[in-house]
């Protein structure tokens, strides 16, 4: 019978021998794989009568957990070297010069929505958010858009089916939140919702996709003093000018009584828009008292709750704010275009601190 020292001395041999985790996982396949050394040894019991297998198969079983027991103890060596290696080459320079010019900038989108949620925010505002992808119930129905309505039509509205089948659509304004939030949440409600909207309109002034925010104030007794008082304070914040001068004219949406579009004071002489100074208006937002019906399309009683609501465009008060000529350029994700007009990582907008630059 072949001598099992020979066999352990070589084995062990090639276990301390290895330096890295591959060379181990060899040695242990050649001791312990499906036709290692000690495997086909442990064949060899069945040929051997009873006796002489009891003895034979006890030694290579006490010679297999030593083998077992190396093997670990080599794993453990190896996985120890292999830190230290790489806590000496992978050593941080903490000595290596700051980058001081920071490439990213904050897209003037997302810099407006800040705004828009930082201002409404200092009121008791929230933000909500509701899917992209909408039905009619949501988008038309409950908002009180007539069947005839020209929005719903498949020249403005891009339709599409949903996995059942059913048609489904990109929502073509915010203003679905609104339901969702009155069917989901119980009254006082105040939520501010930006997000990206849906049209089948392409040309200088128009894009497929936009953005949206939304405003909803429900309660026992909001009244259009409330609608004025924050749709004036957000526009005098909004564009930094104290006594800018707002406008409520009145207006039609299917889904608020009375309807009052929102206009801020501006001058238009030499060409040039002026915010702020002037005699000329320039249209900035539709707002209105809920409309009953909507609320009772939500399960509100009309005769106890009532609010108000508004929904305004990001691109076009950013394009007013921040003096962007052409709406296309927003979504060309040009660097130089956004270098020029984007906002440093920590111009993070507050009433306190500042609402830009
Ligand atoms: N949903 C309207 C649009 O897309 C904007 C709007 C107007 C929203 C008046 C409102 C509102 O909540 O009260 O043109």
């Amino acid at each position: 019978m072949e001598s099992l020292d020979r066999i352990r001395d070589e084995i062990l041999r090639l276990i301390d021998g290895a330096a890295t985790g591959v060379a181990l996982d060899e040695a242990r396949v050649a001791a312990l794989g499906r036709s290692g050394q000690i495997t086909e040894l442990m064949k060899g019991l069945r040929a051997l009568d009873p006796d002489a297998r009891r003895q034979r198969g006890a030694d290579l079983n006490s010679l297999k957990q030593e083998i077992e027991t190396a093997l670990a103890a080599a794993q453990g060596r190896i996985d120890a070297a292999t830190l230290a290696g790489r806590l000496v080459n992978e050593r941080l320079d903490m000595t290596l010069p700051v980058r001081t010019e920071i490439e990213g900038r904050i897209h003037p989108i997302s810099q407006t929505i800040d705004e828009v949620v930082s201002i409404f925010g200092e009121m008791g505002f929230s933000v909500a958010e509701g899917p992209h992808i909408e039905d009619d119930f949501h988008n038309f129905t409950a908002l009180n858009i007539p069947p005839e309505h020209p929005a719903r039509q498949e020249q403005d509205t891009f339709y599409l089916q949903g996995t059942g089948g059913e048609r489904k659509l990109l929502r073509t304004h915010t203003s679905p939140v609104q339901i969702r939030t009155m069917m989901a949440h119980k009254p006082p409600l105040r939520i501010i919702v930006p997000g990206r909207t849906f049209r089948s309109d392409h040309d200088a002034t128009h894009s497929p996709m936009f953005h949206q925010v939304e405003g909803l104030m429900i309660d026992r007794a909001v009244h259009m003093g409330h609608l004025k008082g924050c749709l004036i304070e957000f526009c005098r914040a909004f564009f930094d000018i104290e006594h800018l001068p707002v406008r409520f004219r009145p207006s039609y949406f299917p889904f608020t009584e009375p309807s009052a579009e929102v206009d801020i004071g501006c001058s238009r002489e030499g060409g040039g828009l002026k915010i702020g100074a002037g005699g000329d208006w320039l249209e900035i937002l539709g707002s209105g008292m809920v409309h009953p019906k909507v609320l009772a399309n939500c399960g509100l009683d009309p005769d106890t709750h009532q609010g108000f609501a508004f929904g305004m465009g990001i691109e076009r008060i950013a394009m007013l704010k921040y003096g962007i000529p052409d709406l296309r350029t927003f979504y060309e994700s040009d660097l130089r275009w956004l270098r020029h007009y984007g906002f440093a990582a920590l111009d993070i907008p507050s009433l306190a601190g500042g609402l830009a630059r």
